[in-house]
């Protein structure tokens, strides 16, 4: 097989994570019968000092015109002044709704080796793994009417039914073949937006009677998520909801640094660290590699069904952890401390 990948790096770390991507596929090439031919573009605040905006519509024809997009991050410093509009962030969320990528999957997986590096104690995390199916394309994100004057500021946080139908579904069918446990989020004590979105989940779960629901507050949804991980399995929520929980769980595993995601629609795909450019580290080589490795796991999982050589590499950074290396982020007495290269180099050794 051959497939087209296009590679948006961005800003900041997003440039050196990108060529680790690279090389853990130069090395499933070798090992797998593939082939991958890559097209790269500038994003965010490269193309905003290229091009004058954050997304040029060659990108998202690029990503049209491709199999998988891996994007790295963006954002920085320099560009945070920006109107609204031409911030390196804009341009993410223009390319989220450009290829309707409604479902953003964020796995949060505790490894062993890493046990010792969270700031929440060891007995509380161990085991821990779960996943937050966040809505990426509606609610408050995208809702009009929306505006800023001199006196107030104002979003719109909306839902119809096909769009928490079609994501409730793909967290459904993730749920059956986990634990059957489907968690979903909302603050149905106050909004009507949530109300709603309840309403629609509980009538979508008539279709798997075979996986237990249970409706949860996001903010008694955060406290558990510290208190007691273990218990969740599929998380479902909404895209305010869902940014905020993510960077929790984020956490709970140790490092923002060690967290992959997709982002799926019906014609596109896009994979992503869920850590930022991180402007204060970039170009220092110390970045950590392993979000972004893992979101190339999830590509070769969700897009081409490789699910071996998702295998291969998940098991090489897990091997990778548990053989003391560290970049800094992750840290701690007794650890190997290595730079952005120097990790790659160990997990791609862990996968022969
Ligand atoms: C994320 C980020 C983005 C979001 C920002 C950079 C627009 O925080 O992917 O979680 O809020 O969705
Ligand atoms: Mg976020």
């Amino acid at each position: 097989m051959n497939y087209k990948i296009t590679l948006l790096p961005g800003d900041g770390i997003g440039t050196e994570i990108m060529e680790s991507a690279v090389q853990i596929l130069n090395a499933i090439e070798k090992k797998y019968d593939v082939t991958f031919q890559y097209k790269e573009e500038l994003f965010g605040g490269a193309s905003l000092d290229n091009h004058g905006i954050p997304l040029t519509d060659e990108t998202i024809q690029t990503c049209f015109d491709s199999d998988a997009v891996l994007l790295g991050a963006v954002g920085g410093y320099q560009w945070e002044s920006l109107e609204h509009h031409l911030k390196p962030e804009a341009g993410l969320l223009k390319l989220r709704k450009s290829l309707e990528l409604f479902c953003n999957i964020r796995p949060a997986k505790v490894y062993q080796g890493l046990l010792d590096g969270s700031s929440l104690k060891k007995e509380v995390l161990a085991g821990t793994d779960f996943v937050v199916f966040r809505e990426l394309t509606g609610g408050i994100y995208f809702g009009e009417p929306r505006g800023l004057d001199e006196n107030s500021g104002w979003n719109t946080m909306k839902y119809s039914k096909s769009e928490v139908e079609r994501i409730a579904r793909l967290a459904f069918d993730t749920a059956k073949t986990r634990k059957k446990q489907l968690m979903s989020v909302d603050k149905a004590n106050v909004l009507e937006c949530s109300q709603y979105w309840r309403q629609v989940v509980q009538e979508v779960h008539k279709d798997y009677p075979d996986v237990t629901l249970q409706n949860i507050y996001v903010d008694n949804a955060a406290m558990q998520i510290v208190r007691d991980p273990k218990q969740f399995d599929v998380l479902l929520t909404s895209n305010l909801f869902g940014d905020i929980l993510s960077d929790i769980a984020g956490m709970i595993t140790g490092s923002l640094g060690m967290l992959p995601s997709a982002s799926l629609g019906e014609k596109y795909a896009l994979y992503e660290p869920v850590h930022g450019s991180a402007p204060d580290i970039a170009g220092q080589n110390k970045a950590n590699p392993i979000a972004m490795i893992a979101s190339v796991a999830m590509m070769l999982e969700h897009s081409f069904k490789m699910n071996d050589a998702a295998k291969n590499i998940e098991t090489a950074i897990e091997k990778t952890l548990e053989n003391g290396y560290r970049t800094a982020d992750i840290f701690a007495d007794g650890s190997n401390l290595v730079s952005t290269t120097e990790m790659t180099g160990k997990i791609l050794a862990n996968m022969k």
